[in-house]
């Protein structure tokens, strides 16, 4: 071991914590570049900055519901009865030095924290990293974006402004419309008839404590997971399923992600500063008689809300029983049913394809037709539950009949999705189509050639061995037959092979080596007077 005063301090420190060792494992872990990778990074970064700021607040606010007569600077609003809470809250936004700029960096963070991990989740779907070997990622990434959703609705329902109880009232509507339960979870939940006055610190535990501690015990094991499985990389030249190509962690990836994190704390502070967010103090006190026009949740609630608007008033009565599906059927069937399907998808699609192999490889969305335009079905369908919950909005603004706009959603919600499904699996295919002609015969030049006959032509440029690389990089599965043996030797039943033809049967057959060679053959000789014109 290296001798001297400064080693022997760090020597004493690496027989005790064995850091040597640790760090030469993985300060050399290499992290490819591309900026979809960044997304998850956003969602880490605007974490962190939920903690710090999150921590500063706790300084100041009040999670009591107790009564008092508000008699801080705000005039408007002066002699109002309110709870600790709001007083606090608004305390915060005028009195504390910094305070409102410290409020605002919090909720943008918040929603720019859930938007990030939405993207992130689109980039993973879309690109098939929830394959082999990261199905559990793919789980515990869920955990954490359910944990967001709920932790960023019991932020906004803290400062107990009238916004934040119409939110909670709403909140306690899906508790109520539970079958045969719900009045005593109602019950359970606020310790009593809503509103009571022990929502807001019990919301407040669950705010500062429990969801911050699940998150990060999550947001850890899916970060070490991430180093463990070492991150997938996108298909091009020298990359294989067995390799990973970019940029040490130390020093290149740790300097950008480091950098990375001040530009999202930059524009997060920018956001605050400029931007106004949840301005409590024009919405007044919480009052359960009252509610605002226009009253609005944050974006990652929107569509609950939109479901519940559009849904028709079914009720069942059965002997002293109420079934409320008019609430409990969008509200918490719908989620039940998201979350379902996304726990699900890894594993039915491994069924379908019987594929047992790792994949590092990212799939280009084109090259799966049917689970990209499954994913953009999925998108629509939610954009129009979205919409649905501005309803009043787009009344107020365009002016369509409220009757009209819930009508036509509810037709939308099925309709729509189909119409995207049929035409992103179109555009997929046609652009394997269209990546297929160009591997063959090359891409056109732009450049018109004339024969000495009078004819015309475009020239075309055969693709480089480091497109032709991406190009060909495809795993593909083949579409089997019912009865016929799949090639880990087990029989594809009748059923397999329907699901197995509707997610592979529109697949463009690959360009094989073959005809690869054959195609740069025809090009050599047919190149003396343009390169690469086999067809045109
Ligand atoms: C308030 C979201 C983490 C402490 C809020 C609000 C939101 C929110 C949307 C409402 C802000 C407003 O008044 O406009 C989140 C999310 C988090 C998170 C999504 C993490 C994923 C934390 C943590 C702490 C914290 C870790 C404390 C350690 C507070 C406090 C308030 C608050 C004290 C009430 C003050 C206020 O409303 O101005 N949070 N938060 N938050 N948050 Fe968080
Ligand atoms: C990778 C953070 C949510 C699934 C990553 C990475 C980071 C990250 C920093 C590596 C960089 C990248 O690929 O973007 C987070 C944070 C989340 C979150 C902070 C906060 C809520 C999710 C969600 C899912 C998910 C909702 C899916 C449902 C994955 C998977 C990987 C990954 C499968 C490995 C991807 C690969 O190697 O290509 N995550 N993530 N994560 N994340 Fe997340």
């Amino acid at each position: 071991k290296p001798s001297g005063r400064g080693m022997r301090i760090v020597n004493w420190h690496d027989d005790r914590l064995g850091l040597a060792k640790m760090g030469k494992e993985n300060l050399r872990k290499v992290f490819p570049d591309h900026w979809s990778f960044l997304l998850g990074e956003i969602a880490l970064y605007s974490f962190v900055v939920l903690l710090l700021t999150g921590v500063f607040l706790t300084i100041w606010f009040k999670p009591s519901m107790a009564e008092v007569d508000y008699n801080g600077p705000y005039q408007l609003l002066k002699g109002t009865p309110m709870s600790e809470a709001f007083a606090s809250t608004l305390d915060l936004s005028f009195e504390v030095r910094g305070g409102l700029l410290v409020r605002q960096i919090h909720h943008w963070a918040a929603i720019l924290f859930v938007a990030a991990a939405t993207v992130h989740m689109l980039r993973i779907f879309f690109t098939g990293a929830f394959r082999k070997p990261r199905e559990i990622n793919w789980l515990i990434g869920l955990g954490l974006f359910m944990l967001a959703m709920v932790e960023g609705f019991a932020g906004y329902s803290l400062p107990d402004d009238l916004l934040s109880g119409t939110g909670l009232r709403f909140a306690d509507g899906l508790m109520r419309a539970i079958p045969l339960v719900g009045t005593w979870v109602e019950f359970f939940v606020f310790n009593g008839e809503f509103p009571g006055t022990a929502i807001v610190p019990r919301l407040y535990m669950v705010h500062i404590l429990l969801i911050p501690a699940l998150l990060l015990g999550l947001v850890a094991a899916h970060l070490a997971l991430v180093v463990y499985h070492k991150h997938t990389q996108y298909p091009g030249p020298g990359r294989t399923e067995k390799n990973v190509v970019g940029y040490p962690l130390f020093p290149v990836y740790a300097a950008k992600a480091g950098g990375f994190f001040f530009v999202v704390f930059g524009v997060l502070t920018l956001m605050g500063t400029f931007m106004q967010i949840n301005p409590v103090w024009k919405f007044g006190p919480y009052n359960p008689g009252e509610v605002t026009a226009g009253s609005q949740p944050d974006w990652y609630m929107g569509w609950l809300e939109g479901a519940v608007r559009i849904t028709p008033n079914w009720e069942w009565h059965i002997g002293h029983t109420t079934w409320s599906w008019n609430i409990f059927l969008p509200g918490v069937c719908l989620m039940g049913v998201l979350f379902t399907l996304l726990v699900a998808w890894p594993f039915v699609e491994k069924w379908i394809t019987g594929d047992e192999s790792e994949h590092h490889l990212l799939d280009r969305p084109r090259n799966v037709p049917t689970r990209t335009a499954l994913g953009v079905a999925a998108m629509s369908c939610y954009a129009m539950f979205w919409l649905s919950g501005a309803n009043d909005i787009i009344a107020t603004h365009f002016h369509p009949s409220l009757n009209s706009i819930t009508y036509f959603m509810r037709g939308a919600i099925f309709i729509v999705p189909i119409i995207t499904y049929q035409i992103t699996k179109r555009i997929c295919v046609s652009l394997q189509r269209a990546d297929r002609q160009r591997l063959l015969h090359g891409s056109p030049s732009g450049e018109i050639i004339r024969e000495p006959d009078g004819a015309f032509h475009e020239a075309h440029v055969p693709v480089s061995e480091e497109e032709a690389w991406t190009l060909t990089q495809q795993k593909t599965y083949p579409v089997l037959t019912a009865g016929s043996i799949d090639d880990r030797g087990r029989r594809v039943s009748k059923k397999r092979a329907r699901w197995m033809k509707w997610f592979l049967g529109d697949n463009v057959p690959k360009v094989t080596r073959e005809e690869l060679e054959a195609a740069r053959h025809h090009t050599e000789i047919g190149s003396g007077h343009s390169a690469g014109n086999a067809e045109i």
